[in-house]
Order: C-alpha cells, then sequence, then structure tokens
C-alpha cells in the first residue's frame, strides 16, 4: 500500500482482497462504546427501509448493522433500484477511521471487447442495457456480508430477518413504485420476464415475493454463500443459460467484493472521503469542489442558481468530464493517475482554462493530462449514523430501475444492466450519453466504471455530513451543488436539498440539464440561452439523503424528490 501526499490531499493507492481479512479483524469493532450523539440517524429511500434499521438500532445495532439491514430490505420494498442482484459502494468511518467496500459488479468470464457490437463494429443499441446479456455478475451480497462480518455487533441472522418479513408477509405498494414499473416494462417491451413478477403491482395493495423469501431465507442461514453456491446459483445459472446470458455458477463462485482505501482529501475545514475507482464519482467531486475554490473571485457575489453560475458550475463540470472519460477504469485493470487527477496544481490549472463569460468550446477542452457517454440515471442511496457517532454512506444499484428487466426464474432476484456502464466502443456515447475510452473497455472479471459517490465528511476526526444520491453522471455533480447550497450559500439542510439543480457533462455540447422536478422556463431560460447554452430535460431528479451531525445534534434530510424517510431514533 502507497499513501501520496499532494498539497493538502492525501490519496492512498492500494487494493486489499478481502480473502482472509477476518484474521485482522480490529478489536475495537465489537467493542462496548459510549454514545456521543443525541441518536441513531437514517436518510433513506422507503419508510421500510427506515422501519428495519429503527429495529436493528433498539437490538443494539451499530451503523453497519442498520446498513445491511436497510439494503436487503430496500431490495425487497424498493425492488426499481434496490437490490440482492446489482452491486455498489459502501463507506464507512468507523471509530474514527475510513474504510471503503467495492462490491461493483463484473464482467462475466466469457464477456469480450465487443460483444455489443454488430459484424460492421457497430453498437448494438440496448443490448448492454436490457435483457440477460446486460447482466453483470452481482456484487451486493459479498460487499454486505463482508462489511457486516468486519464491522457488525449483531448475529448475520438479525440483520437480514426485516428482508425476509416484508418478502414472505407482504408490504404496501405506493403509487411511485407502480409509475416506475409500467415506464420500466415499456422498455422492456416484453422481451424479458418483467410482468410476470411485476405485472400486477397495485398501490396500495400487499404485494409478497415468496421465491425472493426462500433466497434471503438462504441468504440468512448461509450467509454470502447461499448467494453465490447452491441453490441460488443454480437458479441463476438456469435462467442465464435458458435466456442467452453469460453468468455461469462460475462467475458467482468467483465473485469477490474488494476493500480499497477511499479517497480522502482536505475541503473547507473538512476531511472529505468518498468513492475511489472504479467509481469517478470520488475524483470528479473533489475535482468540482477544488476548482470552485480555485475560481473563488468569480464566484464571488453571484447569485445562486442565476445564470452565471450555472455558467461557472457548467465550466467546472466540462473539464471533470473529459477526464473521465479519458482516465477512468477498473484500477485492477488500468492504472487510473488517481494521484494526478487530484493533485491541487492539476486543478489549479485545470480551473485555470475556465472562461468565466463564455462556454470553452467543447472540443478545446481534452482531458487534462491529454471525450463523454449516456448512463442510467437511477440507483438508490442511503446514509446511516449509528449513537456511537459512526457512519455509512451506501449507494448501490441494478443500473436502470429494474436493471436488466430480466428477474432469475425461481429466484425473485431483479438482475442489473451494469453492463451498460462499460465503454461498449470507445468514443460512443452510453445511456446517459457520456463518452469513454479503453480504460473502460469491457474485459472478464472488470468492473465497469461507476459515478456512484457515497461520502462522508469529518471534521476533528468525527464524522459530521454523510451524504450520497443517484443519478448515473449526475451523482457527483448533484452532490457538489447541495455541499456548495450548504456551506458556500449557508443554506439550511432541507432548503440546501431542496434547491434546483442542474447538470453540465461536456457533450452533448454546451447543453446545461434540468430535472423534472424543476423545469427551467421563462426568464432564467433566457438567460441561461443568452449566455450561449441549450436547455433540456434529463428527465431524471435525484435522491440526495443526507445526515448532518452537529456536536451531539442529528438532522437528516431526504430528497422531497423521491419517497424516501429520514428519522432520528433517540
Ligand atoms: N449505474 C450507475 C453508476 O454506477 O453510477
Amino acid at each position: 500500500m502507497s499513501t501520496q501526499r499532494f498539497g493538502t490531499f492525501v490519496v492512498t493507492l492500494a487494493t486489499v482482497a478481502t480473502t482472509g481479512f477476518m484474521a485482522t479483524v480490529p478489536a475495537y469493532a465489537k467493542a462496548p462504546q459510549h454514545s456521543v450523539l443525541a441518536g441513531s440517524a437514517v436518510a433513506v429511500a422507503d419508510k421500510y427501509s427506515a422501519d428495519a434499521a429503527e429495529q436493528i438500532f433498539k437490538k443494539g445495532g451499530n451503523a453497519v448493522d442498520a446498513s445491511v439491514a436497510i439494503a436487503l430490505t430496500l431490495a425487497v420494498t424498493y425492488p426499481e433500484a434496490g437490490n440482492i442482484g446489482g452491486g455498489g459502494f459502501m463507506t464507512i468511518y468507523m471509530n474514527g477511521k475510513p474504510y471503503f467496500i467495492d462490491y461493483r459488479e463484473r464482467a462475466p468470464l466469457a464477456a469480450t471487447k465487443a460483444m455489443y457490437l454488430d459484424k460492421n463494429g457497430e453498437v448494438i443499441p440496448g443490448m448492454s442495457a436490457f435483457g440477460y446479456r446486460a447482466v453483470g455478475v452481482p456484487g451486493t451480497v459479498a460487499g454486505l456480508w463482508e462489511a457486516q462480518k468486519r464491522f457488525g455487533k449483531l448475529k448475520w441472522q438479525e440483520v437480514v430477518a426485516p428482508a425476509i418479513h416484508y418478502a414472505r408477509d407482504g408490504f404496501v405498494v405506493e403509487q411511485q413504485l407502480v409509475e416506475r414499473a409500467a415506464d420500466a416494462s415499456k422498455d422492456f417491451g416484453g422481451k424479458t420476464n418483467f410482468a410476470q413478477y411485476f405485472g400486477s403491482l397495485k398501490a396500495g395493495q400487499n404485494f409478497k415475493q415468496p421465491e425472493l423469501a426462500a433466497v434471503l431465507g438462504r441468504i440468512s442461514q448461509q450467509g454470502a454463500k447461499g448467494f453465490y453456491s447452491g441453490k441460488t446459483a443454480d437458479l441463476i445459472d438456469s435462467a442465464m443459460k435458458k435466456g442467452g446470458g453469460l453468468i455461469t455458477k462460475n462467475d458467482l463462485a468467483q465473485y469477490k467484493a474488494v476493500w480499497r482505501q477511499p479517497l480522502e482529501a482536505d475541503w473547507n475545514s473538512f476531511q472529505v472521503i468518498t468513492a475511489p475507482p472504479p467509481s469517478s464519482g470520488g475524483i470528479a467531486l473533489l475535482q468540482l469542489l477544488k476548482m470552485k475554490e480555485a475560481r473563488k473571485a468569480d464566484f464571488a457575489g453571484v447569485e445562486h442558481n442565476s445564470p452565471q453560475y450555472m455558467h461557472l458550475v457548467s465550466e467546472l463540470e466540462k473539464r471533470v468530464f473529459a477526464d473521465r472519460a479519458q482516465y477512468l477504469g477498473d484500477p485492477d485493470f488500468y492504472k487510473v493517475p488517481v494521484a494526478q487527477l487530484t493533485n491541487e496544481t492539476y486543478i489549479a490549472k485545470r480551473a485555470s482554462e475556465v472562461n468565466p463569460t463564455a462556454p470553452s468550446e467543447t472540443k478545446s477542452v481534452q482531458a487534462g493530462l491529454g471525450t463523454a457517454m449516456p448512463e442510467k440515471a437511477e440507483t438508490t442511496h442511503f446514509s446511516v449514523v449509528d449513537k456511537w457517532g459512526n457512519a455509512v454512506s451506501n449507494t448501490y444499484t441494478i443500473n436502470g430501475y429494474f436493471g436488466s428487466g430480466v428477474i432469475a426464474d425461481g429466484t425473485g432476484i431483479v438482475l442489473n444492466d451494469e453492463m451498460d456502464d462499460f465503454s461498449a466502443k470507445p468514443g460512443v456515447p452510453n445511456m446517459l450519453g457520456v463518452v469513454g475510452s479503453d480504460a473502460n473497455a469491457i474485459e472478464p472479471k472488470k468492473r465497469p466504471l461507476s459515478s456512484m459517490t457515497p461520502t462522508i465528511m469529518t471534521k476533528d476526526g468525527k464524522a459530521v455530513l454523510v451524504i450520497g444520491t443517484p443519478g448515473g453522471s449526475r451523482i457527483f455533480t448533484s452532490i457538489f451543488q447541495v455541499l456548495s447550497n450548504m456551506y458556500d450559500f449557508k443554506m439550511p439542510l432541507k432548503e440546501a436539498v431542496g434547491a434546483f439543480r442542474f447538470h453540465h457533462q461536456l457533450l452533448p455540447v454546451n447543453t446545461i440539464f434540468y430535472e423534472p422536478y424543476y423545469p427551467i422556463v421563462g426568464e432564467l431560460a433566457k438567460g441561461i440561452e443568452a449566455r450561449g447554452y441549450t436547455l433540456k430535460d434529463q428527465g431524471f431528479s435525484g435522491d440526495i439523503q443526507v445526515i448532518k451531525i452537529d456536536g451531539q445534534k442529528v438532522d437528516a434530510v431526504s430528497d422531497p424528490r423521491g419517497r424516501g424517510v429520514s428519522r432520528v431514533i433517540h
């Protein structure tokens, strides 16, 4: 492991395979602790997962126990994005130390660089996004298992129990879930078995998932093996064979979650702890925060979310997306220049290229040590703190809502379409319009580049903010805006989350995206267009889940854009 210091940035470049780490579990992880906060808190995507967390805290569980219960519950009650058939990242701050577990999906062993190209070398539309071929080897169960084994205080069976209850006995369906299922089903076009599992969803009715309850039962009894081997693995293998997918029992048996060093940097008197590659999110977030700091004089006195503000932020985002497309991929396969991309001198140079008055010409914004793809924007995030001051920021995904639209027959597991986050052909945009380079080309066992940015901020060694959101390539631009709202514009937490957000990502040329939650029209739209930008509805609003800690006081906010619930549990 090597730790490199560049200015105030500390970037530790290393990965630690999970194999054998049990021997190194620090004793403090399970030692009794004193409460330091007024309560534990959660900001989660739905009320059932909040109830599950509350139950876990009442049993004496910590932030990691609650997180595992939340994640498994969301796999049942928030099936559009919560999952055991996908993958994600968990940033942990435990007893004053940062950790990060990467449980991102991997490409199957039989995957090839050209698997989504036709005989003329052209990308076959939709093939990486829907159906059996779109599925990456799921990592969620491995990640949750490793995290709970390392840091949990309760028995594994106790943290799985709430999810089993909701799958076996059912939960009452909300209208938003029905709408999302109806929208997703149009994309799947009857080509998958989606309707067989989710075609009968009705708002206000109880929905049971007996097959999923049985899978969770096996996971409860056998841990990760209940997913990656035995009956569950057999069922996934047969479903894949039947549908023409690539994942086999061997892929499942070989899957491993990886402990990595999170990225850490000083910013605004805080320590920011965030996601390393294979996420692009941490690097991008740090670049945005630091570039904005470097151009402080240009931002001074500029009104929040005014045309000039949106122009300046877009200029920063342009540069971040140029780097992202060129240099980022799975660090186990490609040497990502993390230290260079987050180096103070480099960031200052990039910031100096910002044109304060007009959009920089797109093709002049090359990757800075020397492109952009669409990405699905869904995903889900939760933030958790326990009364001992430990924190978890977790973002996980099946990519689009309901992933590939494939449910492994006999399991109720909704399978991801994370293969779409690879560049199917370098230079060709993916579903979110972001373009990729060879760094993110498909290879067996490789993890696709992600934007997920589960972030924790600390001050004087104590967690003070836990934040994240879904949104594909909008994730880090959304977190950046909420942080700017809070710390530069001094907005109260709820306002900082509620304020409208916008997004630019180099391509399409000079396009600023707005959210359906807050369409940009009228004078504001005219002001932005007059600066040379085109406005476009991005068709998706984020879902920030954030917890702020101030001394002993804990405040949690769920984005008004979703059906999330935030709760402080005393
Ligand atoms: N699939 C969304 C992401 O990984 O960022």
